[in-house]
């Protein structure tokens, strides 16, 4: 493995990733290709922009030509891909672009890394595309897939054309599935960073529904370090699933989070659920902690704190990527609620 080419580096875990990623392997090249959508920031990256190992290239998934020069003139050997659509509001709002990107470009990628031999092509993918759980039982590898959302039916689509692709072409694909992701530079229109943000504000906190839905929350740091172990060791044509073992109620973290704000707790406001609304995930990581030794390591307390902590310091960061398009989202996804 000399280059790796990392798309969707520049969203909330690809950043975090080529971060992790040039720290532990100071000795192999990251081209991140990324088009930078309104989720997609360049400052997520600032510190390693200089880094002689690390190169950018905007681009779309998309497009076959872009693709295929980044392939050739990099000469890529490996891919780990992030990019992708991935809020599930928004593919309420609009599907479309969600079957482009993750599907079609998702097909697109999968061709080009087929042409050019790679070594290993790590398809990142998430707990969602299971489905919904009763109040029992976790999500194994070999649970049948039932997604419930536009965001969840592309990503279980794009999953299964990646393992196609190994199947009919033996490309080397491996796919990762993680629960919920928390930690630096998540775009503040997912739970967390939203809360933290309007409680900064003393704006309302739109909890959906009950608030008793209940997801599995990882720090991001152990997932980019299960991606790595995956891309290392992980079995050609297998899924692993990823998760913190770590279950809360949407209600209970809104609360954590303003009591480490030191705000009142008559800021939750209960809004509208979402439509079709997944009630509980909850990941089965058995696989990966018995065959690649790996297991989460940031507590939940420790990494809850250390994020508030950041979006505390980081406020520059947020207010800009708080632009015309996220107000425009935010009116027309809560606006009516
Ligand atoms: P994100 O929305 O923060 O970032 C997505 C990145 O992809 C952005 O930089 C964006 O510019 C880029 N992108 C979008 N369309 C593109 C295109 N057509 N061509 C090139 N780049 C494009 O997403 P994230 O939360 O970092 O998630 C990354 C991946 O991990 C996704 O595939 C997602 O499905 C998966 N995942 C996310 C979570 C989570 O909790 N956030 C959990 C499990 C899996
Ligand atoms: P989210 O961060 O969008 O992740 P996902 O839907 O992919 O799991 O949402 C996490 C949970 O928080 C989910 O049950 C929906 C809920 N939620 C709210 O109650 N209010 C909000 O404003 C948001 C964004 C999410």
């Amino acid at each position: 493995m000399k280059n790796v080419l990392v798309t969707g580096g520049a969203g909330f875990i690809g950043s975090n990733f080529v971060r992790y990623f040039l720290k532990v392997h100071p000795d192999i090249r990251v081209v991140n290709f990324d088009k930078l959508t309104y989720a997609g920031n360049l400052e997520n990256l600032w510190d390693v922009a200089r880094n002689p190992q690390y190169l950018f290239v905007r681009g779309d998934i998309c497009d076959g030509a872009a693709v295929e020069t980044v392939f050739k003139d990099q000469d890529i050997d490996t891919v780990v891909h992030f990019a992708a659509e991935s809020h599930v509001d928004r593919s309420i709002l609009g599907a479309g672009v969600f079957v482009t990107t993750n599907v079609g470009g998702t097909q697109v990628l999968l061709d080009r890394a087929k042409q050019h031999s790679v070594e290993r092509f790590v398809h990142v993918s998430t707990d969602e595309v299971y489905g919904s759980l009763g109040p029992d039982g976790k999500f194994t590898e070999t649970t049948s897939l039932h997604p419930n959302s536009p965001y969840a039916a592309s990503k279980a689509s794009s999953d299964l054309l990646a393992l196609a692709y190994q199947h009919t072409f033996g490309l080397p694909v491996v796919v990762t599935r993680c629960s919920n992701n928390y930690g630096p530079y998540q775009f503040p229109e997912k739970l967390i960073p939203l809360m933290i943000v309007n409680a900064l504000h003393n704006k309302p906190l739109p909890v959906y529904g009950d608030g008793l839905n209940v997801r599995d929350w990882l720090y991001v740091d152990d997932h980019c370090a299960a991606i790595d172990v995956v891309l290392q060791r992980g079995a050609v044509g297998e899924v692993y699933n990823i998760g913190g073992n770590n279950e809360w109620k949407n209600i209970d973290i809104v609360r954590l989070l303003l009591g480490i704000l030191e705000k009142p707790e008559s800021l939750i406001d209960y809004v509208k659920d979402r439509p079709g609304h997944d009630r509980r995930y909850a990941m089965d990581a058995s696989r990966i902690a018995r065959e690649l030794q790996w297991e989460p390591s940031v507590t939940f307390e420790r990494g809850l704190r250390s994020t508030v902590e950041w979006y505390v310091s980081h406020r520059s960061w947020w207010e800009h990527v708080m632009s015309g398009e996220y107000m425009e989202y935010y009116g027309k996804n809560y606006g009516a609620r």
